[in-house]
């Protein structure tokens, strides 16, 4: 196990990724975290991330000084390296320059990081202050014009520093450094691979569940879905899935999901037909962020009202990834819009929780999940959110809306398929505004409505471009849409990216 110290650096994350492509675990842990806590879990190295401080600030990041005392091989980047500095005795100078992106480094020796890549090469830099002079017994491995100490190390106590990112792509061999690092200098054996993960996994689940069952909320989205399968292979009709369709589904999606449950898993599985109970209760309601609150609760209850009729549950399964367990805390506190997530269920339930993905990242769960027999659409679907198609017709939600906004999405996600841009495009869907405009039609005027193509390119949703669809994918969208879709004479692509607006329209 590798443990990487978070410093705060926006690549924090990345550097967990990049050492699990090696087939080597990794956990990314807070810089506060105690020196006992590391040594109870024993890892093999240790990477000190980089961090948007410099060290001479009061307020900077530090780590318990001990954990350089523990004989663990360690690999400082960026702000890591230079704290590494500083505990050792060398020097770091505080500079206003900062230096960002591509840079040469020449390599003075090959150190055991840099074994196998090439004396001259193009990296990655993001930095503002820069070590000066080495520690005693480090020697300087590289330089760049900029940067005359751009890699250091003191091999015989395993104590590695690079300036620039391994992590980040654009530093052509950071691929091959963290692989010396972890293999090399820390000894790993690339033994971590989702095969692995499911044979473990599966022992826990069964030792944690005994004979007693466990209850899964799906929403067919991907997380939940994996979630289910896995369970469902640890301890088969122990588990109970309970899928609500609250009408504002996409178009065939409640069929897809109760096929690949029930057909191809034969799990026991429950469909909530909810439309009318929700339909009902959005009746009227035009304010975004009630129209999200109604549908929160409202799933709440109907979970509830069917968790009570099955007797003797223990267990709530939920599709928790890493990254919201790395998340967790640091969200900041303004709501721009209040998120509910199908899969999330009451607070006040009195069931043990199973969280087997919280240790995976989104790309991790999407290959246990075809490992597990799921099915691709489902294993590569996109983003959706729980409130679903409500959010996606603004202001009061009527059935003749929900038809246009289902049919139009379903117009678009053929055309993207056909196109072949499924996987190029983050996420993708039809929204409707309340906008009629005039329009001509075999010679007739029509007074009809707009529809809106929302397609963004995004990491993880919190920020977001708008994705470049040809011209010409475009062209026939917007004419199927008009032609096969009742009530549509006008459509407009959103150009903005998140920020300033967000990937939803409501
Ligand atoms: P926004 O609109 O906030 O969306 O830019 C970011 C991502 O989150 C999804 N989204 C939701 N997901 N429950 C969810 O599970 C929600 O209430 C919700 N609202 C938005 C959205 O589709 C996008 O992927």
């Amino acid at each position: 196990m590798i443990l990487v110290l978070d410093f705060g650096s926006q690549y924090n994350q990345l550097i967990t990724r990049r050492i699990r492509e090696h087939g080597v675990y990794s956990e990314l842990h807070s810089h506060r975290i105690t020196v006992e806590k590391v040594k109870e879990m024993n890892p093999k190295g240790i990477i000190l991330s980089g961090g948007p401080h410099s060290v001479y600030d009061a307020t900077s990041f530090r780590c318990d000084p001990a954990i350089f005392e523990l004989g663990v091989p360690v690999l400082g980047i960026c702000y890591g390296m230079q704290l590494m500095a500083l505990h050792y005795g060398g020097e770091v100078s505080g500079t206003t320059n900062r230096e960002y992106g591509k840079a040469e480094i020449n390599l003075n020796q090959i150190s055991d990081v840099f074994a196998g890549t090439p004396e001259s090469q193009t990296v990655w830099m993001s930095h503002g202050d820069k070590v000066i002079q080495p520690p005693e017994n480090f020697t300087t491995d590289a330089t760049s014009p900029s940067t005359p100490i751009a890699a250091m190390s003191d091999a015989n106590r395993g104590l590695y520093g690079v300036q620039f990112h391994p992590e980040v792509r654009h530093s052509e061999y950071g691929h091959r450094v963290l692989r010396n690092f972890v293999y090399d200098v820390c000894g790993c054996e690339g033994d971590w691979t989702i095969e692995n993960f499911i044979e473990m996994e599966v022992a826990n689940i069964r030792q944690q569940v005994g004979d007693r069952k466990v209850l899964c909320a799906l929403s067919g989205g991907v997380d939940s879905s994996v979630v289910a399968a896995l369970i469902h292979k640890a301890i088969g009709k122990q588990l109970t899935c309970i899928f609500v369709d609250h009408g504002l589904l996409r178009k065939n999606e409640a069929e897809e999901v109760t096929a690949t449950f029930q057909d191809d898993f034969d799990m026991n599985f429950i469909k909530i037909d909810a439309a009318d109970r929700f339909l009902s209760k959005l009746k009227g309601v035009d304010d975004p962020e009630q129209k999200r609150k109604i549908i929160g609760n409202e799933f709440i209850y109907v979970f509830d009202d069917e968790a009570d009729k099955i007797k003797d549950i223990d267990f709530l399964a939920q599709g928790t990834l890493y990254t919201d367990v790395i998340e967790s805390g640091t969200e900041t506190a303004q709501t721009i819009k209040s998120h509910h997530n199908v899969g999330g269920l009451p607070e006040d339930m009195q069931f043990d929780l199973i969280e087997p993905l919280n240790t995976l990242f989104k790309d991790e769960v999407r290959e246990l999940g075809l490992q597990l027999g799921l099915r691709e659409n489902i294993v590569w679907r996109q983003p959706f959110p729980g409130p679903g198609l409500a959010i996606r017709v603004l202001g009061e939600v009527t059935e003749e809306k929900l038809k246009i906004v289902r049919e139009s999405d379903a117009i678009l996600r053929e055309e993207i398929a056909a196109a072949g841009l499924e996987r190029d495009i983050w996420q993708y869907f039809t929204v409707l505004p309340d906008i009629r405009s005039v329009g001509v039609m075999g010679d007739a005027r029509t007074y009809d409505y707009t529809i809106g193509i929302r397609a963004v390119t995004s990491i993880d949703g919190m920020t977001s471009d708008w994705a470049r669809i040809p011209w010409d994918v475009l062209e026939k969208i917007s004419t199927r849409l008009v032609n096969d879709v009742e009530h549509i004479n006008r459509v407009v692509y959103d150009v903005t990216s998140k920020p300033p607006a967000t990937i939803e329209w409501e």
